[in-house]
């Protein structure tokens, strides 16, 4: 296991707990010290790697270029299999494996929290699998007793390829979550202006968990049926007036999005960004932690706690 962070963790007990043997490979840092708490013997991810079979690399996506090429790609020998939680690094080209092992890809549709809960209740969660590479010529059956040993079969395996687990996934974070956090600011700027007090719009809009309850009931009762459990004012509003506020030009700039995904352009520009040392991303997320809903939080947060607001 090359890294013992969000997925690392929960993937290694569970690995640890179907009666796997697993050996951590992990820079010295905070998530080594946790690792070794947790009863794993700890190596240098270089001699992990050296001394694993089936070797998971789940570190960040914007570090496993360099990490692979110094630290796994040494020790790799043939009928080795590498397995990638997520499509990225082998669909835009930024991860180059040697032809004699096998390229695999398990990827949860969890965060990693979650994959260690889900275990021990016993609950599914879904993964992504997908072999890009069959070297050993049972590419397949590694990926899903990979699969099987963190919990994921519980909830599906879903066969994909590296480019639509790549794809599915950035195009949710750079389409859908992007425009959902882009209305939900419009929604609060517009109330707030108008007159309405921000800590009623800010309870309204997610604070009062109501959100959390319909994301479930979609998920449970459907993600249209879900509407029923909503007023018919409710229903009706919503009903007649989506056309507007998601008008035709928003499907054309989500297929501009698309595209700079699948032809390499978005990798590029984020690969260049973090080469530079991130500097938009810092600016960008100053003028996020400058709205005025931080410092909403913060009261509220305050009076919660037994302040006077
Ligand atoms: P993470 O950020 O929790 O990883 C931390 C680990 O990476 C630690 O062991 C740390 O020592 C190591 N690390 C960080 N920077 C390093 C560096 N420069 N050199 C060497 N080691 C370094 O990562 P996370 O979120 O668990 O993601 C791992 C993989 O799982 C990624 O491919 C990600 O796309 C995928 N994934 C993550 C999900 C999540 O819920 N976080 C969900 C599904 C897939």
């Amino acid at each position: 296991m090359i890294g013992y962070g969000n997925q690392g963790r929960s993937q290694s007990l569970n690995l640890r707990d179907s009666g796997l043997q697993v050996t951590v490979g992990c820079r010295e840092d905070e998530y080594a010290a946790r690792a070794r708490e947790d009863g794993f013997e700890v190596l240098a991810p270089v001699e992990a790697a050296a001394a694993g079979e089936v070797i998971l690399i789940l570190i960040p996506d914007e570090v496993q270029p360099g990490v692979f090429e110094a630290s796994v790609a040494p020790g790799l020998v043939q009928g080795d299999a590498l397995v990638f939680a997520s499509g990225y690094n082998i669909a835009f080209d930024l991860v180059h494996p040697p032809s004699f092992v096998d390229i695999l890809m398990v990827a949860p549709r969890m965060i990693g929290q979650a994959v260690r809960s889900c275990f021990l209740e016993g609950e599914g969660y879904p993964c992504f699998v997908a072999c890009e590479q069959d070297a050993s010529g049972h590419a397949w059956e590694t990926a899903l007793a990979v699969a099987l040993a963190i919990g994921a079969t519980r909830g599906g395996a879903v066969e994909a390829t590296f480019l639509e687990e790549a794809l599915i996934d950035l195009f949710a974070e750079q389409f859908l979550w992007a425009g959902i956090v882009r209305l939900f600011r419009t929604y609060y700027d517009v109330l707030t202006a108008a007159g309405c007090s921000p800590e009623t719009v800010a309870t309204d809009m997610y604070l009062s968990g109501e959100m959390v309850e319909i994301a479930r009931a979609m998920r449970e009762t459907g993600f249209f049926k879900q509407m029923e459990l909503h007023s018919q004012t409710s229903q009706y509003g919503q009903l007649s007036r989506g056309d507007r506020v998601i008008g035709p030009q928003v499907r054309q700039v989500a297929l501009e999005i698309l595209d700079e995904i699948r032809s390499g352009k978005f990798a590029e520009e984020w690969t260049r960004e973090q080469a530079e040392g991130k500097p938009h991303l810092a600016r960008l997320k100053q003028g996020a932690f400058a709205h005025p809903l931080n410092r909403v939080e913060e009261r509220l947060k305050r009076t919660a706690e037994g302040e006077s607001p």
